[in-house]
């Protein structure tokens, strides 16, 4: 029943108004799914090829197509391993990951259609936990994001005691007002990044002391915890060539970058720093985990990029103690899920991820419950961020 009978793929706008890959997927029973990539702005020098969507649309209906008609939908593994073979390399640059996971999503999609179940009880199963996943919400960010606001490219609100997904999320936009709330009070103006997280033109320090503050506010208004995390996308801070983290006139050894992020975590209770060293440092990773990773979560974005064996590797180093999840980056369902069961496996705690660029496609709401993660990272304002969000709200109260 779930066979697939045919792929179709397009042009459509992501949320920066640049074009990305959207995938239909036909089955033989009347099946239906679709899937649409987002796309990065600080993507990890590791990540699979996102190829230009005109490009990755006419190499993927060359190659993969013919290759998935017939393939079982409700396969997923099948379906994804059609697509590797034929794309043919270890990183999806013949067809681009931009198609694969489109079509990846699409069919895990069509195959949930054919059986009537809702896309996370498809991909999670019979077994699936109980748990709903802590939204990590973006509040204040610069970096690749945004020009002229923070250095860190994202500060978090992490509601981790709310009593329920759907007060989780309002805790998360209330967090955001009461930033919008404390610039105002500073006569700071502030336009919005990419995620729609407040990009003010003001110095980290000062970032620290308004999302603390607003952080403190809503806390206080709805009596649970509430704490807050970074992205720091270390990556992009880093400069090979001076091997120095630049915060503009000002740089960080490798050392001293890891002293700063323990300062941060003590001085600020962070619950989750995110890439806080450069992706290729795994020593550092490591330093700073065993300095702090009992009390916080280190997690690797750019360091892992959703591929086992760069977790494998941090896993042997000690590296973190948390994985950020993003399809994309590695090209399909089947393979963000080995990675995924390798971190359970290993104790490092889920994170399930958009990108900067997005768009209304919400698989990684069912992706973060299927999986039992204990964090979603989706952004808190803006359509093709609420679209996930509000989906988890459904899913929550079974009724999707
Ligand atoms: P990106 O940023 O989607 O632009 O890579 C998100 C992140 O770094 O987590
Ligand atoms: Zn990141």
């Amino acid at each position: 029943m779930t066979r697939i009978t045919s792929v179709s793929l397009r042009r459509v706008l992501d949320s920066r108004g640049n074009a990305t890959v959207e995938a239909d997927v036909l089955t033989e029973s009347g099946g239906f799914g679709r899937g649409a990539a987002p796309s990065g702005a600080s993507t990890g020098e590791y990540e699979a090829i996102e190829l230009p969507a005109s490009e990755s649309i006419a190499k993927a209906r060359e190659h993969a197509v013919p290759r998935l008609e017939g393939v079982y939908a409700g396969d997923q593994r099948a379906v994804d391993n059609a697509l590797r073979a034929a794309d043919g390399t270890d990183d999806f640059s013949a067809i681009g990951a931009n198609s694969a996971v489109a079509v990846s999503m699409a069919a895990a999609k069509a195959a949930a259609d054919v059986l009537g179940a809702p896309l996370y009880q498809h991909l999670g199963g019979a077994f699936r936990g109980e748990n709903f996943p802590v939204p990590l919400g973006n509040v204040v960010g610069g970096g690749e994001h945004a020009k002229e606001a923070t250095h860190i490219q994202e500060f978090l609100a992490a509601p981790v005691g709310a009593p329920s997904v759907s007060e989780a999320v309002f805790a998360n936009a209330a967090v955001h007002a009461a930033v919008a709330d404390v610039l105002d009070e500073r006569g700071v103006p502030a336009a919005k990044g990419d995620e729609g997280a407040w990009a003010p033109p003001i110095s980290d320090a000062e970032a620290f002391e308004v999302v603390d503050e607003a952080v403190d506010r809503v806390e206080d208004d709805v009596g649970f915890e509430i704490r807050f995390g970074l992205d720091m996308a270390a990556a992009e801070l880093y400069d090979d060539d001076r091997e120095a983290y630049v915060y503009g006139d000002e740089t960080k050894s490798a050392d001293e970058q890891i002293e700063y992020v323990a300062g941060l975590v003590d001085e600020y209770d962070l619950a989750y720093v995110e890439d806080p060293l450069d992706e290729n440092d795994y020593e550092a990773f490591a330093t700073l985990t065993d300095r702090v990773g009992d009390r916080t979560l280190i997690c690797g974005d750019d360091l892992f990029v959703t591929n086992v064996e760069r977790l494998e590797d941090g896993i042997d180093a000690g590296a973190a103690n948390s994985i950020l999840i993003k399809p994309n980056q590695i090209g399909t369902l089947s393979d963000a899920f080995d990675a995924v069961e390798l971190a359970a496996r290993n104790g490092y705690e889920t994170v399930i991820s958009h990108r900067s660029g997005e768009t209304e496609d919400t698989t990684i709401a069912h992706l973060a419950v299927a999986t039992d993660a204990g964090y979603i990272k989706t952004g808190t304002v803006g359509g093709e961020r609420t679209a996930k969000l509000n989906e988890l709200v459904r899913i929550a109260d079974d009724a999707v």
